[in-house]
């Protein structure tokens, strides 16, 4: 199936690529382009670009879907998480808590809320925040706990929940990942005091750029449509102060809308795909497909896996060789937040789990351009980089020195 006897043979080292077309980690999915039109006809139609029947009709399809009472859409996931955290963090304390190991711009969302940014760890088993990483965290100055899902699977609900009361300080969770699943039989979208969520074209939701909250408090909901849409209440009362404009416009709701129409099958494809890359991996020594809870209704958007002690390749090699493949896998979150350069204050301790794992995740491609004959394919290159990756490491090192 590859064409690869020698490691000549790899794109690395002057061979001929795999794949003439990237293979991307992002979803891309794109939704009937009749529907996507269909619903374009009304705004063009009624010369309403912005304010809008659509992000209303959205708005609406979005809160149903997650079964909360509210959703309010927003311009990009990244305004929606600022303002959502503008509006529920503790007046007069500076913190937040956050995890480390994360989507790359999050310290920087709360750098825009003047916010400092307190990393906490994670856990090995999840991927993710918990009650005993936030709580040693927890101080005087805490704001808010921010709740990050994973891409596989969830942080842990309940006890973020429970420290949250313990505490009486809000907590919001990041569900940018976990848009489809229900936890213990209740949708995501319910929990705390509001989620976010993105539908930037890389989410399963591609309305090309866009994000939006859920939330079962009525005045959380119009305070945070007020701050999206400048702060105005009427004409020009200012009736909420730090408002900006991160409307989501008509044309990016008509795209969500398509794709929300289409979202069962996307997930049908998914978990394809996910299927694919499980049974495949499980011939392979070395390389671990971290498993969905199908239990959980998961939405399968993005496939992760972990480069164990007896793969022969360091992860970021690994990567190196796929990527000259034109197979664009990615280190996952690296480095974790706490090692990067920031230019603005924030608080670390050590975050031994963190830093481990960070070294050893990868995701794959994954997404609407990907097929079942390219994770084959994928695969079996592993499968070639594996038995002979003695030699691949000599050829890269030596490839550094010169
Ligand atoms: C976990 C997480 N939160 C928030 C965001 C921000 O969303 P957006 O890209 O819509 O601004 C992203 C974007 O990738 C994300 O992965």
């Amino acid at each position: 199936m590859i064409n690869k006897n020698h490691i000549e043979d790899l794109a690395l080292f002057g061979g001929a690529r795999q794949f003439s077309t990237p293979k991307p980690t992002s979803n891309l999915v794109r939704p009937d382009f009749e529907k996507f039109l269909g619903y374009s006809r009304t705004f063009i139609e009624q010369h309403q670009y912005t304010n809008g029947s659509l992000v209303k009709l959205l708005e609406q399809r979005l809160a149903e879907f997650h079964q909360v009472k509210h959703c309010v859409a927003f311009s990009s996931g990244f305004w929606a998480l600022a303002l959502a955290i503008k509006a529920l963090a503790l007046k007069g304390k500076d913190e937040i808590v956050m995890p480390s190991f994360t989507y790359r711009r999050m310290a920087d969302i709360a750098a825009w809320t003047k916010l400092k940014p307190h990393f906490c760890d994670m856990e090995e088993a999840t991927l993710a925040n918990s009650a005993a990483t936030v709580r040693p965290c927890i101080n005087n100055n805490t704001a808010l706990i921010l709740g990050v899902h994973p891409i596989v699977n969830f942080c842990d609900i309940d006890g973020l929940a429970a420290l949250a009361k313990e505490k009486n300080i809000p907590l919001l969770f990041d569900s940018v990942e976990s848009v489809y699943e229900s936890y213990n039989g209740k949708k995501i979208g319910c929990f705390g005091a509001a989620e976010i969520f993105s539908m930037g074209a890389s989410k399963l939701v591609n309305g090309f750029e866009g994000g939006y909250i859920t939330t079962n408090n009525a005045n959380l909901a119009a305070q945070l449509s007020l701050m999206r849409d400048f702060g105005f209440q009427g004409q020009d009362k200012v009736a909420v102060s730090g408002g900006l404009n991160a409307r989501l416009n008509e044309v990016h709701a008509a795209m969500a809308l398509a794709g929300l129409d289409d979202l069962e099958d996307q997930v049908v494809r998914n978990r394809d795909r996910y299927h694919t890359y499980q049974r495949l991996l499980a011939t392979l020594d070395g390389i671990r497909l971290l498993e969905f809870d199908e239990s959980q209704r998961p939405g399968y958007k993005n496939i992760v896996v972990e480069v164990l002690e007896d793969w022969p390749l360091s992860r970021d090699d690994t990567v190196r060789v796929l990527n000259a493949e034109m197979i664009l896998a990615r280190a996952y979150y690296t480095p974790p937040l706490h090692r990067k350069r920031m230019d603005y204050p924030y608080i670390t301790a050590e975050l031994p789990v963190t830093d481990r794992l960070a070294e050893r995740l990868i995701l794959p491609p994954c997404g609407h351009l990907v097929s079942n004959e390219d994770i084959a394919g994928i695969v079996e290159l592993l499968k070639f980089m594996r038995a002979n990756a003695v030699e691949i490491t000599q050829r890269l090192r030596t490839k550094e020195m010169q």
